[in-house]
This record gives C-alpha cells, sequence and structure tokens, in this order.
C-alpha cells in the first residue's frame, strides 16, 4: 500500500518516532560509515514528533523542553519548507546525516498514530526497506505491545476502510468546502482573522493577535465548546479544525456557523470581560530564538 519492503508496528506516535530515529541512527553507522557517536539528524523548527526525550529534543516548544534537560544532541534545525537551507545542510553535514524528519504537514500535535488506530486503538508503525529495518536484528530493539493482535488487526481494518471508503478524497472534496466557509468568515471578520490555510480537513484559522486580545485562541475553543464543536487551539492565535473525515456536508456547514457565532456573539463580549493584564505564554523558542507565532514563523 505504500511502496515500503517491511513494517515494523509500534503503539504510540512518538514510539513510532523514536524507532524510525534509532533505525536511521543504525543504518547511518552500519550502511553510511558514521563515525562512531557523530551521526545527525535534520528536523524541522516548530516540528511536534510527541513527547519522549529523543522527540522533544528536537521540538521548538518550550513547554516541552524547559526542566526536561540534559537533550538528547545531534540534531540540526531548518525552517519548514525550505529546501534551499537544507539542501546547504546536506552539502555541509552529509556525511554524518543519517536522516531528515519531518511531519508533510506541521500540525503541532495531529494525525499519525492516530489514524491508524482508527482513534481508538495505540498502533503506530515504522516503514522501510529491508536495507534499513534490517539493520536493527531481534533483540536490539523492541516494545511488549508493538504489533500486538488486537492492534495489528485494527490497524489493518482502519486501512481498508481508509480505501474502501475513499477517506482521503473525501476530505479533499469536503476540505474545499470548510476551507471556503472559513475564508467567508475570514472576509466578515477582517479584523480578527489573519489566515485561513489547511490541506483537505484538516484546516487552521490564525486571528491576528492584537485584535483578538486579551482573549486566546483557547477561549475561542472554550466556546465553541460551548457551541457543540471541539476544535484545538495551537499556541495563542491559532484554532485547528481536524474534523472527522466521515463528516457530512451539512455538518461541515454546522461547524463553521459555530465559529462564525463565536466570533459574532460571544468574543465581543468576551473582550470585555476578560482582564486586559491576563499573562500571555512566551513564544520565543529556547533553541533558535525565534518567536514561533509570528506571520513570519508558522505552525497549521
Ligand atoms: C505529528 C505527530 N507526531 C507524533 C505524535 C505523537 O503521538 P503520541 O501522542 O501517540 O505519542 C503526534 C501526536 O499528537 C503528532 O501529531
Amino acid at each position: 500500500m505504500f511502496g515500503y519492503e517491511m513494517v515494523l508496528p509500534m503503539n504510540t506516535g512518538a514510539e513510532g518516532v523514536e524507532t524510525a530515529l534509532k533505525l536511521a541512527r543504525k543504518w547511518g553507522y552500519e550502511k553510511k560509515k558514521i563515525p562512531k557517536n557523530e551521526a545527525i539528524i535534520v528536523s524541522c523548527c516548530g516540528c511536534f514528533h510527541g513527547r519522549t526525550l529523543a522527540v522533544i529534543s528536537m521540538s521548538c516548544d518550550n513547554e516541552a523542553t524547559r526542566g526536561f534537560g540534559p537533550l538528547v544532541p545531534g540534531h540540526i534545525k531548518v525552517d519548514f519548507g525550505d529546501a534551499v537551507a537544507l539542501e546547504k545542510i546536506f552539502k555541509e553535514h552529509g556525511d554524518r546525516i543519517a536522516g531528515f524528519l519531518f511531519e508533510p504537514i506541521q500540525g503541532e500535535a495531529g494525525i499519525l498514530g492516530k489514524a491508524l488506530g482508527g482513534g481508538v486503538i495505540p498502533v503506530s508503525a515504522v516503514l522501510a526497506d529491508k536495507d534499513v529495518m534490517l539493520c536493527i536484528r531481534p533483540g536490539e530493539h523492541g516494545s511488549t505491545f508493538g504489533g500486538n493482535p488486537l492492534a495489528s488487526a485494527v490497524a489493518i481494518a482502519s486501512l481498508d476502510v481508509i480505501q474502501e471508503e475513499k477517506l482521503a478524497e473525501r476530505s479533499a472534496h469536503l476540505g474545499e468546502e470548510l476551507l471556503c466557509q472559513l475564508v467567508k468568515i475570514k472576509e466578515e471578520f477582517p479584523n480578527y482573522v489573519k489566515e485561513v490555510r489547511g490541506r483537505g480537513l484538516f484546516t487552521a484559522l490564525e486571528f491576528n493577535s492584537k485584535s483578538l486580545f486579551p482573549v486566546s485562541a483557547y477561549d475561542i475553543c472554550l466556546k465553541m465548546k460551548e457551541r457543540g464543536v471541539l476544535a484545538k487551539p495551537t499556541h495563542d492565535t491559532i484554532v485547528r479544525l481536524t474534523p472527522p473525515l466521515c463528516m457530512s456536508r451539512d455538518e461541515v456547514k454546522e461547524g463553521s456557523k459555530v465559529l462564525h457565532d463565536v466570533l459574532e456573539l460571544d468574543l465581543p463580549n468576551m473582550q470585555k470581560a476578560k482582564p486586559k493584564d491576563s499573562p500571555t505564554t512566551a513564544t520565543i523558542c529556547d533553541r533558535c530564538g525565534r518567536n514561533l507565532y509570528d506571520p513570519s514563523d508558522r505552525a497549521l
């Protein structure tokens, strides 16, 4: 289905990523002949790959990293989508690079292990060709419940459903509708809404922090919940929407209307009611010193 020769099942998303990192390093030393303990993983600014130690060592999220040091060495960061910078890194350090870790769409918490487990069973998977996968031999890596029968059955059924019910195509079609609704909301509230963006149903709406102040994306999500829609804030100014792929076109419209009503009816009251001296969270990344949530540096 994915074009790889082998699959190594794990449980959580972070565990899958950890496994991939270990595999990349092992391949790097055995096949690429990287000198001992010098392997480098390149990862992207603003990434999210879970909460284990190796994974948070690449994080730009201070909340995820502060208080958990020392972090695992052996990383170089690159801006998401900057192919020129990535090429430069490979030219300068290519002989020691064991892998490049990135999300196809940066979501700061999103979809990987969840879709495979149908949203109910923890299961993640690492895919590789034999040349890479067999660098890890029996006893060198594993997990008690990785590949357990229930999770494996669920993963296979989940992939069948995604294919048979054409959920990826469905996400693409409904996503167009959702984006259309969000663009209308942006046009109606140009002061509040800075940008809408997305791919399929995986969408986000970014607020203008000044006009939203002192309200945060979290407050918006709480009001949306009161009106019957669950959405997740990403930092102070982004509301991310990851609706279920099985939802109907009418439900897409209903969900968008809830967001519209929160902006029209609730937001002005929230702005009046919330103290203006509410603390705001620090957004300067400890690693690269940038404000990640500036207009120029954004996650979905
Ligand atoms: C892109 C991505 N990678 C990895 C993870 C980590 O998954 P888990 O929480 O199952 O460890 C997540 C979880 O939200 C994620 O969105």
